[in-house]
């Protein structure tokens, strides 16, 4: 056993170093022989370099895949530069080669695959190995990189970093809790946080003015590909700030990291929509807007049709809502009939089907005959111009109750825009959706529930009525959306009590109840509450979208597997292994 050092990165080496002497150490990344000379790359954790030896006895054939080596040897420059590799002019003559560790196990893939065609199941299992891929180092080091310009922004600006605790009360977001057992008192738990909510808010009360924290959050709901049971947010929350000056400095703080990590400005300042807007226009709260494809309501248009799916759905609460596609025919029909793949999206979101008219070149419509004879000469024209349609598009339409429109639309629109190339994805469609609603009817219960949690201010333009009455108010609170991922959220708060105690009774909050769940925080309310709102970004979500990868579990370095939650096996590891449920 050695420990001895080495001079240089592997992938810090360049023409200016040719002529030196010097040591490497590192991972042996591929290894090919050609006619008796040998060529190996090794790799560390700043990139790799080509060693060559021509000399059987320096042992330079003897180093198979993965091998951890020190080679000494003299740097010259490439017969055959490659123009790929930063290190691609130079190459080490070896001189000296120490094996320091074999492997010894078959390896389930190699890091230097490019074109990895691994299952994740195999990719988790034998984590390491994955991470020494070059795309999984450049992803752990993007992370790093976004943190840092994180920090230096928020440092700059007086931002005060504060830790707060992870065994605490339940600070609701609306998963459910992890809960750990309380040695102490036998048959108590203690709940890890779904996020710092109520104690970044007391730290304002506390007089913290400019706070945040890298915060890591637990949440006991289903996994994808953009969520896990335990992730990391930028928690920030302000004092005498409103809703515009926060924006406004989330912004510049988004360029920052954009400027740091992607080496590119964004445009400022973000678009902003309302949450009404959204759903009418996208029938999401988190639309791509990398591509159009918007939808328009066409109920009035179709007002009176005798075409049943339509007339049906408008005699009760239910909309018609259309999408136009531009240059329809790039869609075929079968794609849209009932075993269609387009239309198999609609009904895989709750709706009965999907109804298509095109339009043609005269601006008149073809459509299947029922729907042909049910829409009227005027129904067909208020139709065609209320969604714009122009000749050669085609119209996917929905009809029902509201929520189902809107996901089968939604639905629908991401899968033609990806089936028909329309995501640009050079863009950064980076967009603020606001207004969203502060209370949702639970139709069980028949009361209403807070959205997002009571402390967000309501807008006090809304806060007229009483009970019911209240269903359509609006809260102060506010998303942002890149590339149609909500990467981020936030509200203003409230921070009177007279006003709280409304929110509380809208929602049948006893002040009982309302003191065993938020107790410390009404107790801070007390005591003098500074105005303050806050964001939180979750960060593994960005880290995901600036790497450009699909999946949240590639910019962690030790994510839970899908099944985490569910795995028997991750009950019976659970008390021994560091991580339980990761490898389950
Ligand atoms: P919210 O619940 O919207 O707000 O969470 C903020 C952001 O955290 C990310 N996120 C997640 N990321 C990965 N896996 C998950 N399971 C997961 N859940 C949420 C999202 C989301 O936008 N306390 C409030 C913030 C505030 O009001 O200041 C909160 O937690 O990107």
């Amino acid at each position: 056993m050695s420990w001895e050092g080495r001079d240089r990165g592997c992938g810090t080496l360049r023409e200016d170093d040719v002529g030196y002497s010097l040591t490497l150490c590192g991972w042996v990344h591929r290894q090919r022989n050609m006619g008796g000379v040998c060529f190996t790359d090794i790799r560390d954790s700043s990139g790799t370099v080509q060693v060559v030896s021509q000399d059987d006895s320096v042992g330079l054939d003897q180093l198979r895949a993965e091998y951890v080596v020190r080679i000494k040897g003299q740097l010259r420059m490439r017969k055959d530069p490659n123009e790929r590799l930063p290190t691609g002019k130079v190459e080490l003559v070896a001189e000296e080669v120490t094996i320091l560790n074999t492997v010894n196990v078959k390896l389930p893939f190699l890091p230097s695959d490019e074109e990895l065609d691994v299952k994740e199941e195999v990719r988790l299992r034998t984590r390491v190995l994955d991470l020494r891929r070059p795309r999984m180092t450049k992803n752990l080091k993007l992370r790093h990189r976004m943190l840092r310009a994180i920090r230096n922004f928020l440092d700059d600006r007086e931002f005060l970093e504060v830790e707060t605790p992870l065994l605490c009360r339940s600070t609701p977001e609306g998963a459910r809790d992890f809960l750990v057992p309380s040695r102490m008192q036998p048959g108590s738990f203690y709940a890890l946080p779904q996020s710092p909510q109520l104690f970044k808010q007391m730290l304002c009360c506390a007089g913290v003015e400019r706070y945040y924290q890298i915060a890591r959050c637990f949440r006991d709901e289903d996994l994808r590909s953009d969520r896990q049971p335990e992730f990391s947010q930028l928690d920030m929350e302000m004092t005498f700030m409103d809703q515009n000056a926060i924006m406004s400095l989330v912004e510049e703080m988004v360029l920052a990291v954009f400027n740091e990590v992607l080496g590119m400005p964004v445009q400022r300042p973000f678009r902003r929509m309302t949450y009404a807007e959204a759903m009418t226009s996208y029938g999401c709260d988190k639309p791509d807007l990398r591509y159009g494809l918007e939808h328009y309501d066409v109920s009035s248009a179709v007002q009176g049709c005798t075409f049943r799916v339509f007339s049906s759905a408008l005699e009760g609460e239910g909309i018609v809502k259309a999408m136009r596609v531009p240059d329809g025919k790039r869609i075929s029909n079968s794609r849209l009939k009932p075993k269609g793949d387009i239309s198999g999206e609609a009904v895989a979101a709750g709706a009965g089907g999907l109804v298509y008219i095109r339009v043609g070149e005269g601006a008149e419509i073809d459509a299947a005959k029922p729907v042909k004879e049910g829409l009227s000469e005027e129904q067909c024209h208020a139709l065609l111009s209320s969604t714009g349609a122009q000749p050669g598009d085609l119209l996917l339409l929905a009809a029902g109750e509201p929520a189902v429109v809107h996901k089968a639309l939604d639905r629908v629109r991401q899968y033609v825009a990806a089936d028909l190339g329309e995501i640009d994805e050079s863009k950064h469609a980076l967009l603020w959706v606001t207004d969203f609603p502060m209370f949702e009817w639970n139709e069980e219960e028949d009361r209403l529930e807070a959205v997002h949690h009571p402390f967000t201010a309501p807008n006090p333009d809304d806060l007229e009525g009483n009970g019911a009455g209240l269903r359509g108010a609006r809260a102060l609170a506010y998303d942002l959306v890149y590339n149609g991922v909500e990467v981020a959220g936030g509200s203003l708060r409230t921070y009177r009590r007279d006003v709280l105690e409304r929110v509380f009774d809208a929602i049948g909050l006893s002040r009982e109840e309302a003191k065993a769940q938020f107790g410390y925080l009404l107790n801070a309310f007390d005591v003098g509450a500074p105005p303050h709102g806050g964001i939180a970004f979750g960060l593994d979500r960005l880290c995901m979208l600036l790497a450009r990868e699909s999946s949240i579990r590639d910019v962690i370095a030790f994510p839970k597997t899908a099944q985490a939650s569910a795995s028997t096996k991750l009950r019976s590891t659970l008390h021994n292994s560091p991580f339980a449920g990761w490898n389950a």
